[in-house]
């Protein structure tokens, strides 16, 4: 890439990130740096990839159709999540416009923090420190808080790629867990036996587990795959944790369920609407809730972050991306 500046790359960093990771794009691109911390709004985003060749986004920022039209000088859109339905990647397709992501490099990460949202959900962590904090506790009893356990029980696995490996992996030999999963495409044999973990479809794993952890991505498909009838489906006393993306649940039916009874238990990192959980949450019982913090290790998040950088530097570089996302319909 040349260093005159007049003919270097134009890349936009589109929120702050983690200055010394973006080092090498300083030297080989002029760099716009949102540095307020602050989602830019649809306009400002199109108003700043106007002379842009380059993006490097967060899960925040949406790249559509209409704002693709408007930006035609853009070549690549860097993400540095692994989930990628916050852009439309058949409209970047249609245009030309290489579109990356951060795979491979958070999976260890966000597998510790699914199992910690397990059994911080299933101990109930959240409301006992909550109990504790207002000074609500006064005595010890037999049954404060007592949960389920996690050691040796059926864990359901839904969404069998290399974070629901990695959880799988800690399940069954740290807890002796038994291990379901269920996959959009089953796993091949080699892979399975290496996992531990048996195939079942949604309504056997639902029905069979006494743990249920999703860890899919989002697309219009899988949008409230845990409806109503599934909650219904599972184990009364079972619990659900979700570490994929917010609309693979229906909140209001997960809500009931823990009204009810029904589910013992839930823990989301992801919901509808982030950054304002649905108030029927909040007032759900036994619901541990996080600000979508599950790949939050600062190694992992400025992996994640040099990740697209190289991405950008690559495509714009005249080479091929390292981790393009899937094309459409593959
Ligand atoms: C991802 O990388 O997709 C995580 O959910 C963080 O947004």
């Amino acid at each position: 890439m040349t260093t005159d500046p007049s003919r270097r790359p134009r890349v936009l960093v589109a929120r702050k990130l983690f200055d010394e990771a973006l080092q090498p794009l300083r030297e080989a691109c002029e760099v716009q740096y949102n540095d307020s911390d602050r989602s830019a709004t649809p306009a400002e985003l199109r108003a700043w990839l106007q002379d842009k060749q380059g993006a490097l986004i967060t899960g925040s920022e949406r790249i559509d159709a209409a704002l693709l039209d408007a930006c035609p000088g853009l070549r690549v859109v860097a993400t540095m999540t692994v989930g990628y339905d916050h852009v439309d990647v058949p409209a970047c397709a249609a245009r030309g416009v290489v579109v990356t992501h951060a795979p491979d490099v958070l999976d260890e990460t966000t597998a510790d923090f699914g199992m910690a949202l397990l059994l911080g959900a299933v101990r109930q962590m959240g409301v006992a420190e909550r109990y504790l904090r207002e000074g609500r506790w006064k005595r010890w009893s037999a049954d404060l808080f007592a949960g389920a356990d996690v050691h040796g029980s059926t864990l359901g696995i839904v969404g069998m790629g290399r974070i629901g490996r990695a959880v799988a992996r800690r399940a069954a030999l740290g807890f002796g867990a038994r291990i379901l999963y269920h996959n959009r495409r089953r796993l091949d044999p080699a892979l399975e036996r290496e996992s531990g973990a048996e195939y079942r479809s949604l309504d056997e794993l639902l029905g069979q587990s006494d743990h249920v952890l999703l860890a899919l991505p989002y697309s219009p498909e899988s949008r409230h795959l845990i409806g109503a009838a599934e909650l219904a489906r599972m184990r009364p006393g079972s619990t659900l944790v979700n570490i994929g993306r917010g609309g693979l649940v229906d909140e209001p039916a997960l809500a009931a369920a823990l009204h009810s009874g029904h589910l013992g238990a839930a823990g989301l990192d992801v919901f509808e609407g982030e950054p304002t959980p649905n108030p029927v949450l909040l007032e759900a019982p036994r619901l541990l809730i996080t600000p979508h913090i599950a790949s939050a290790s600062l190694p992992t998040r400025r992996a994640m972050v040099r990740l697209a950088v190289d991405n950008l530097l690559a495509v714009l570089g005249g080479k091929a991306p390292l981790t393009p996302v899937p094309a459409p319909g593959a």
